[in-house]
């Protein structure tokens, strides 16, 4: 007989042995939890134990912050004393407001409560802005009030009327195949015989993760967990193997702008596919040989004498793991890699320091012709600035 503490550590003993043979008996696939997208996804937590330094960086890089559940500390940031009222005029404003159960923002019509919807949603890294979305049943809902970096404060969303309160722009499947990873959608006829979309809540993976930009990997991480000892990837695609055009489509997905219709669920592309299987010009919003700089980048580095005239992709300017924002040398670098030597007139080099300037001079900042926004009790329309991808002779700058 055994007797007091031996006791319990023969039972521990034997519990732990069990609980060890059944662990065996589970697969390396089976552990791995489901994934909304299907049985071939892994999900970006299964990619840490592996690739730790990237899933790092990931998760504070602008693919992996593009949307996300609101954290009401990082908002609490946003919402200071005094200036959280936008004034559209004297008797209609509306206010973001901390209440028990989250934030909100509330519209008043003559100081009188009339509308009232919780941020659940947040859109944008915050590099250029915040917007924000609320769920109401199987709808997204863009809350009328954005946060805007460059001033630092709230202001009227991007195409929301000047002049009226408005809380019922739809969030649709189309914004979050850009911005999120995955949400399934279930089609709807309605009374007028108009299909309508049901977002499906609880099956929208936010920000975009790692098997949006890499397919899907399942099969590549049970590979590897049941055969650590081999260090060429397995049952994954290859950038380095992918065409030109292959590595342009992976990219122009969700930067090749706004005016394309999908004609096929843009969910389903991987590196490989090719994206004129997707997407069909929408010429009703077709902007010609004249693209938006906004989310366009595609169209605008192809219209570059750089991009003709040499093998250029995204990746020969960008590594999307990291986070290199501002960092103009770095790019300059780029530049430099296959324009050792420039021939810029004596009026140009009289400039100053051309090295750390050839992005503003050859890649200025330019305004969308799509996005602006209005400050409160201000009729100004502010411009939305972003980056031209149109690498360039601009005399002006
Ligand atoms: C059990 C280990 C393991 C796990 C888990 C794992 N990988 Fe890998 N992966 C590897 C190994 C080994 C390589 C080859 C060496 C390297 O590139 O690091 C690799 C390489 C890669 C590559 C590079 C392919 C190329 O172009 O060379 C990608 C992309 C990749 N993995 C994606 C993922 C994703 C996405 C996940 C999560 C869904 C994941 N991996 C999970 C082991 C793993
Ligand atoms: C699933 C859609 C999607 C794919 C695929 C995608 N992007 Fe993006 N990318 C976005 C969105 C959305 C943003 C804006 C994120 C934000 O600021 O909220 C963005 C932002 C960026 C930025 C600016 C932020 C930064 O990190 O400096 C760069 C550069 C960029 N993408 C490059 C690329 C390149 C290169 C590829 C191809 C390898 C790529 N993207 C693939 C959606 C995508
Ligand atoms: C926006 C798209 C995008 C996202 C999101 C993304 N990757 Fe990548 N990844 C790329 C591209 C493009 C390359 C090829 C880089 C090259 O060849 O220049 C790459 C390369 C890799 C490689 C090869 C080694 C290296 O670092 O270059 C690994 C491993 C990898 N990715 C893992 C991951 C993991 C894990 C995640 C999620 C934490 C992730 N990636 C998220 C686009 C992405
Ligand atoms: C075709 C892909 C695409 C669609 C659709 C799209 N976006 Fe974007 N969005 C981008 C890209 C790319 C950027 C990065 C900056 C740029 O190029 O304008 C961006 C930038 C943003 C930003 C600013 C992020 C920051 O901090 O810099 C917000 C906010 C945003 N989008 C919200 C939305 C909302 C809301 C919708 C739907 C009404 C939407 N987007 C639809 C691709 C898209
Ligand atoms: C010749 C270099 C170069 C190439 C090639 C290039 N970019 Fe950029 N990109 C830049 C520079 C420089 C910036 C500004 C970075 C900053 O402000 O920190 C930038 C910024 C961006 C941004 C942020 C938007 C903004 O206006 O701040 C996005 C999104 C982006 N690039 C996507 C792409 C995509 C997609 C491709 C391929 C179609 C691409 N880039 C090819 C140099 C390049
Ligand atoms: C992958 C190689 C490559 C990279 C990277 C590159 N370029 Fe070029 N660029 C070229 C080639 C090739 C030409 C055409 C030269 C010729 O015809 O003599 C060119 C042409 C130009 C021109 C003349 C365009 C015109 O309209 O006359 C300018 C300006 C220029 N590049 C600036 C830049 C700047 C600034 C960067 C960095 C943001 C850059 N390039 C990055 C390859 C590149
Ligand atoms: C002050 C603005 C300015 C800066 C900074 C600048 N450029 Fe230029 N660049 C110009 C102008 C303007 C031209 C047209 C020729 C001229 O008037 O000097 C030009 C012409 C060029 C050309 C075409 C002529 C040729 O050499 O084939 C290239 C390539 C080029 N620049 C690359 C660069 C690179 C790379 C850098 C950074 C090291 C840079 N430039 C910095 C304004 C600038």
């Amino acid at each position: 007989m055994l007797k007091g503490n031996k006791r319990v550590i023969f039972i521990l003993g034997v519990m732990m042995l069990v609980i060890l043979a059944l662990s065996r008996c589970m697969t390396e696939a089976d552990k791995i939890p489901p994934d909304a997208r299907g049985e071939n996804y892994a999900g970006a937590a299964s990619c840490v134990k592996c690739h730790a330094d990237v899933s790092k960086s990931f998760v504070h890089n602008a693919h992996g912050l593009s949307s996300g559940s609101v954290d009401n500390k990082k908002l609490a940031k946003l919402v200071t004393a005094d200036d959280n009222t936008f004034a559209f005029n004297e008797r209609l404003k509306i206010k973001v407001e901390r209440r028990d159960s989250g934030f909100y923002q509330v519209g008043y019509i003559d100081g009188k409560q009339v509308r009232v919807e919780r941020f659940d949603i947040a859109f944008g890294s915050g590099e250029k802005a915040f917007t924000y979305a609320y769920w109401k049943g199987n709808k997204l809902f863009q809350l009328p009030l954005s946060h805007f970096s460059e001033i630092n404060t709230w202001a009227n969303s991007p195409g929301f009327p000047a002049n009226a309160m408005y809380f019922d722009r739809p969030i649709t499947k189309r914004c979050l195949q850009c911005h999120s990873s995955f949400i399934k959608t279930e089609a709807k006829e309605t009374t007028s015989l108009a299909i309508e979309e049901d977002l499906q809540k609880g099956t929208l993976i936010s920000g975009i993760d790692c098997e949006r930009c890499h397919g899907p990997a399942k099969e590549h991480v049970v590979f590897h967990l049941e055969n650590p000892e081999e260090k060429k990837p397995k049952f994954i695609a290859i950038y380095k193997t992918l065409s030109r055009k292959q590595k342009m489509d992976a990219c122009g997905v969700c930067h090749s702008g706004n005016t394309l219709t999908s004609i096929q669920d843009v969910f389903n592309f991987k590196p490989g596919d090719n994206l004129d299987n997707f997407y069909a010009q929408d010429f009703v919003s077709f902007s010609g040989d004249n693209p938006d700089v906004h989310g366009n980048q595609t169209a605008m580095l192809k219209g570059s004498i750089c991009y003709q005239k040499s093998e250029m992709t995204c990746q020969s300017c960008h590594n999307t793991h990291e986070n290199v924002k501002g960092n103009m040398l770095v790019y300059a670098q780029k530049c430099m890699s296959c324009h050792q030597t420039q021939k810029h007139s004596a009026k140009t080099l009289a400039k100053g320091t051309l090295k750390a300037n050839c992005i503003n001079c050859h890649m200025p900042m330019q305004a969308s012709k799509l996005i602006s926004f209005q400050t409160a009790g201000n009729k100004n329309i502010n411009p939305y600035l972003l980056r031209s991808h149109h690498i360039g002779i601009y005399p002006d700058q």
